[in-house]
């Protein structure tokens, strides 16, 4: 028999919603629930491995074919621009990527160079590009909304969920700049492989949310 099939899930935000996901498959996920502080966990009845991992490393072990699926946001797979097939849109994960300011900033007034902080250079540069808008952009790690705050960027490109670290920190969206939801993405060589078995999965995720 083949080695099972290895898929990575995102670990955080979309963990609880991805393991329900394989739950509502069928499949018995208590190695998921019990993991302690393990990182490899079986799901035998469907022949699988679950491998918890960061948003970034999921794209990359997929991307690298030792994990054959994931489970990711959009949010990632658009800063990262990963070799891979991205299947099916799992529904959940809902937010947005958005620009905000401070409260009634003008950001769109005047003609000097706006800056702009982001944990998403890439995603920042492409909206800005197609608006033909020249901006410099400051790559932060966590708690973005701090930049304008403390006076480093004039706006941010950042993931818009609930609204409330905006609202709570005196800022507000500007313009939206793109919807992120989970996806199920799939190694290309993977997908060569094993077909039978990816699109077999790929099935029964689909028709699960469809229901
Ligand atoms: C994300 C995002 C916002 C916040 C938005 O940060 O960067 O800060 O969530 O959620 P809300 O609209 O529901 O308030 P995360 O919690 O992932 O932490 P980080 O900023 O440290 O990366």
């Amino acid at each position: 028999m083949d080695k099972p099939l290895r898929i990575a899930l995102t670990k955080g935000r979309l963990e609880k919603d991805t393991v329900q996901l394989l739950e509502g498959l069928g499949y018995d996920c208590t190695a998921v629930h019990e993991k302690g502080r393990k990182l490899i966990l079986p799901v035998p009845d469907a022949h699988m491995e679950v491998v918890l991992a960061k948003a970034a490393d999921v794209i990359t072990y997929v991307e690298h074919g030792v994990c054959d699926m994931g489970v990711v946001g959009k949010d990632t797979l658009m800063e990262m621009n990963g070799k891979l097939f991205e299947l099916v849109n799992l529904g959940f994960g809902k937010c947005k990527f958005a620009l905000a300011t401070k409260k009634d900033y003008p950001f769109y007034d005047g003609f000097g160079v706006k800056t702009i902080a982001s944990k998403y250079p890439n995603v920042t540069r492409a909206f800005f590009e197609n608006k033909g808008m020249d901006v410099d952009i400051v790559k932060i790690e966590g708690s973005v909304e701090l930049a304008p705050l403390l006076g480093l960027a004039d706006g941010i490109v950042d993931i818009v969920e609930t609204g409330t670290t905006l609202k709570e920190n005196g800022l507000a969206v500007v313009e939206d700049v793109a919807q992120v939801s989970a996806r199920l993405i799939v190694n290309t060589v993977s997908l060569k492989l094993r077909q039978q078995e990816i699109e077999a999965f790929v099935k029964k995720v689909e028709d699960y949310i469809n229901d």
